[in-house]
């Protein structure tokens, strides 16, 4: 089994209930939320909890932690300057989101970060309208580092047969029988190209873990629930099931392109996968980012370091002439042979009760769409559909 990032799998779970000790409260926003649960688990390994200000200096900066170990995202928990006050270095505070306690941090950092340089660093841009830099500049403003416990889980009431914790994952895998793994993130249905690059992954390892990120993402991003309808029906009709793992991961999508990627494939290692899939604009959004940049950046980390082998795939899509699904490596032909619609395109036809056509999107994932799409939408921004 592969060795999780930094060596040992965390686990910052705990049943114990609140120590007396602890006076303050800080609110959680469903980004740090995310981030509690995925350092409980070890999703974050060898991360203990929310970085402490060398932590966040040396990966906003060198893409790694203080000790050195690659690491690409800044795992921060941000509070108001009118909450920071009440807070000392050394005090335990509980961290709670409407209402429900769920964990505690040992404050060793209270530092108020220099946003700007932060978005310039890991985003690249300091574009408020780049959604990444938005998020950023909207959260609060004085960050608290120090190791978490967390106490309780946030209600399983949605895909629960499909949250699988590293731990679980890991074991899953070994019973299946799996070596190799190829991890998979997306933030998207699974459109014919997604299909044909995990199938050419697929070819050579044991088994793919499909692992769609189901925490907060971008109002316009398709919810979850509606891409998990999709995934499920795909599997059913196209895949081997005895070698898919559907789980959910829990994240948030922070659209940070390049240094994503990084933090997707680590994160994924610590699943137990062997291998990470990169294609096109890999997390990116708009025209930040360039094309292959996310392919790119790992030139900066030996492969040891980063520990999952990473698969790279050029831009994907169906050719007339080949007959099937290609890329700029395997076909020859010009553009005017392959059917390629843009993401906007492709939504607008589904929004408009449009099946796209199949060499972009199985008629069985478009069926599924369309119904959603057409479903009211509250745009959270949560990743979720909210029937009325
Ligand atoms: S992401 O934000 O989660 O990366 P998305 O769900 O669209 O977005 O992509 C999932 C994975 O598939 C990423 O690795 C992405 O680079 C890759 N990908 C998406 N579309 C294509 C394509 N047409 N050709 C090659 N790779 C692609």
């Amino acid at each position: 089994m592969i060795q999780p990032h930094g060596g040992k799998l965390i686990n910052k779970m705990c049943s114990e209930s609140l120590p007396l000790t602890i006076k303050n409260n800080i609110e959680l926003d469903s980004i740090s939320l995310s981030d509690l649960e995925l350092l409980a688990i070890g999703g974050y390994s060898p991360l203990e909890g929310f970085m402490g200000e060398k932590d966040y200096s040396s990966v906003k900066e060198k893409m790694r932690l203080a000790n050195g170990i690659p690491w690409s995202i800044p795992i921060t928990l941000p509070t108001s300057e009118e909450s920071a006050r009440k807070i000392g270095v050394g005090e335990e505070v509980g961290l709670i989101k409407d209402g429900i306690l769920y964990g505690k941090i040992l404050v060793t950092d209270l530092y108020v970060p220099d946003k700007r340089e932060e978005a310039k660093h890991v985003f690249q841009t300091d574009d408020i309208a780049h959604p990444g830099v938005k998020k950023l500049f909207e959260r609060p403003n004085v960050y608290l580092g120090g190791p978490i416990t967390m106490f309780r889980r946030p209600e399983k009431n949605q895909f629960e047969e499909f949250r699988l914790d590293p731990a679980q994952t890991r074991i899953e895998f070994a019973k299946r029988g799996w070596k190799t793994i190829v991890g998979f993130q997306t933030r998207n249905p699974v459109h014919r190209a997604h299909e044909y690059i995990q199938k050419a992954a697929l070819e050579t390892v044991d088994g793919l873990f499909l692992n769609p990120l189901v925490g907060e993402t971008k109002a316009d991003d398709v919810p979850s629930d509606v891409r998990m309808e999709s995934y499920l029906s795909l599997i059913e009709n196209y895949y081997p099931k005895e070698r898919v793992l559907l789980a959910v991961f829990p994240a948030a999508m922070r659209y940070a392109g390049p240094r994503e990627a990084i933090f997707h494939a680590i994160v994924r290692k610590n699943y137990g996968c062997t291998h990470f899939i990169v294609g096109r604009d890999h997390a990116g959004v708009g025209n930040y980012y360039g094309t292959y940049d996310a392919q790119n950046i790992f030139k900066n980390f030996t492969e040891e370091e980063i520990g999952i082998k990473t698969l790279f795939f050029e831009n994907s899509f169906f050719c007339r002439r080949c007959g099937n699904m290609a890329s700029p490596k395997t076909c020859p032909h010009d553009s005017s042979e392959r059917v390629s619609l843009s993401g906007t395109k492709v939504r607008g036809m589904l929004q408009n009760g449009e099946m796209p056509p199949s060499e972009c999107t199985r008629p069985e994932v478009a069926k599924i769409l369309i119904k959603g799409m057409q479903s009211p939408l509250i745009p959270s921004g949560s990743g979720r559909r909210h029937e009325k």
